[in-house]
């Protein structure tokens, strides 16, 4: 595996294997890496010859109150885990090699409207800060495909707009949940969980399929459902940020004839914020 901290090193590296006739896959993270990214490293590496990732902990998308600064950087391990299952080219740029221009004037890229509901209700200018940079990294790689988890269903469904909107050239593949034993689906921020709320953090995900066998029984009183789904995540200590029952595709709320429905939540524990997702096919 190269590792490349340019933004002229990676394209020069991606630009003589796509003269070679190769298929680029690129799989954008943070770092911290667990198993569910090197899930979506595996997806990328089935259909691709050469396999780009990305680690930058981009500070656009994160609120002033927000973990930026704590979020866990990895390097090392990062850097040997992606080894292990393939991963090609390692971009890992500094903050002024992606924006070399300061970040206050940096041009945006703003999918509207659906980015306002949801976590974007709670996290004010987040999608704005992944839609830019997400941008910047697929016009520095180039990738024929890009694979992202399902388990930000959101930021997969803006990417998707943005993508679709900007007749960007990059197919973009959505990987499926990793999760632990207990059904918690994994995320980078998992390791903020305390000790003692972990045994009860799978109530989101336990409750978003209680949510999903109602709907499937016939249920259709959506309110009802949401405002009970809130208060089991209540009963286990945890503060709910949202449980909303939205169409697959638009993620407006869902009406009572949809048949492709997505049950999204966001809950707070004492230090990390969790998201999960169950879709319905009816
Ligand atoms: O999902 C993430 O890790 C980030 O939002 C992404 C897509 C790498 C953009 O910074």
């Amino acid at each position: 595996m190269k590792l490349f901290h340019t933004v002229q090193g990676i394209r020069d590296a991606v630009s003589a294997s796509r003269r070679d006739g190769k298929r680029i896959g690129f799989v954008p993270t943070m770092g911290n890496l667990h198993e569910g990214h090197l899930q979506l490293v595996r997806l990328a590496r089935e259909t691709c010859d050469v396999v780009v990732v990305s680690i930058f902990v981009n500070p656009l998308q994160f609120g002033l109150n927000e973990d930026w600064e704590t979020y866990p950087r990895t390097l090392q391990s990062d850097a040997e885990k992606l080894e292990s299952v393939g991963c090609d080219y390692l971009f890992h740029p500094t903050e002024g090699e992606i924006y070399p221009n300061g970040m206050a004037d940096q041009t945006r890229v703003v999918v509207p409207t659906m980015t306002d509901i949801l976590c974007g209700a709670s996290r004010p200018g987040h999608f704005e800060g992944v839609t830019t940079v997400v941008s910047k990294l697929f016009h520095i790689v180039q990738p024929d495909e890009a694979v992202f988890g399902i388990k930000d269903y959101q930021q997969l469904a803006v990417i998707r707009r943005m993508t679709e909107d900007l007749c960007i050239p990059v197919e973009v593949i959505a990987a499926p949940i990793a999760r632990d034993h207990d059904g918690l689906a994994l995320s980078s921020r998992n390791s903020f969980i305390s000790e003692d709320e972990r045994p009860k953090a799978d109530v989101l995900y336990r409750t978003l399929c209680w949510v999903k066998e109602q709907i499937t029984a016939g249920e259709r009183d959506f309110m009802r459902l949401q405002d009970e789904a809130n208060q089991r995540i209540e009963a286990e200590g945890f503060r709910p940020d949202y449980l909303e029952i939205c169409h697959a595709k638009t993620l407006e709320p869902a009406a009572c004839d949809d048949t492709e429905i997505v049950v999204l939540g966001a809950m707070y524990a004492r230090n990390a914020r969790l998201i999960d997702n169950v879709t319905v096919s009816l």
